[in-house]
């Protein structure tokens, strides 16, 4: 088998995985994680530090960005260098709008969900030693924040299927 087509079978193969993995912990943080998280008061709070501390974040970013990196790389291959009459054909618009989809999906997950997560740990970190008086506002903010999470979660889910139902069709419209 010839080198180059080595690379493009073992990317295709990296970018399915990691989309998978990616969709995969989206949809169990979203409907499962976040809706348990939100009812148990300060134990889901315990859980959502655990969970970042030991890097949930950067790891859903990594695997997020990974996704992207592969996918270009295919669809340059795919559309013979970003060929323009190849990427507006079909099959290129269906690509495009899935890479699209997961492109905002990495955005929203980035700077709302992983910001969100970074500030409920920080809030939780001070709440111990702050005054009294200012940690019922501590909390109404760590609400606030858990309730954005899950409502740009349901978004980024949405968006994420988007670009697996373009993806899976894309050769076949
Ligand atoms: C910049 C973002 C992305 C680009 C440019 C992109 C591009 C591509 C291309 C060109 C292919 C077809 C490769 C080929 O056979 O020639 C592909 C396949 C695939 N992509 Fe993406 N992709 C991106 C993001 C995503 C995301 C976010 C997901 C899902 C979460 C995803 C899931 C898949 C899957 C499952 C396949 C295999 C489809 C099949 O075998 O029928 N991709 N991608």
């Amino acid at each position: 088998m010839k080198a180059e087509v080595l690379l493009f079978l073992s990317m295709r193969v990296l970018h399915v995985v990691l989309a998978a993995i990616w969709f995969g912990a989206v949809f169990f943080n979203t409907l499962f994680l976040a809706p348990v998280v939100m009812q148990t008061g300060p134990a889901g709070g315990q859980v959502m530090t655990a969970l970042v501390r030991k890097g949930m974040v950067a790891f859903m970013a990594s695997v997020g960005g990974m996704t992207i990196v592969t996918g270009v790389y295919l669809f340059w291959r795919f559309t013979g260098g970003f060929d323009p009459a190849v990427s507006a054909s079909r099959a290129g618009m269906a690509y495009s709008i899935g890479a699209l989809a997961g492109l905002i999906a990495l955005i929203l997950g980035g700077s709302v969900m992983g910001r969100s997560a970074k500030r409920i740990v920080a809030l939780g970190e001070q709440m111990s030693s702050a005054p009294e008086a200012q940690q019922s506002g501590m909390v109404n903010e760590m609400s606030a924040l858990k309730g954005r999470m899950t409502s740009t979660g349901k978004i980024v889910l949405g968006l994420l299927f988007i670009a697996l139902a373009t993806m899976a069709l894309g050769h076949y419209v």
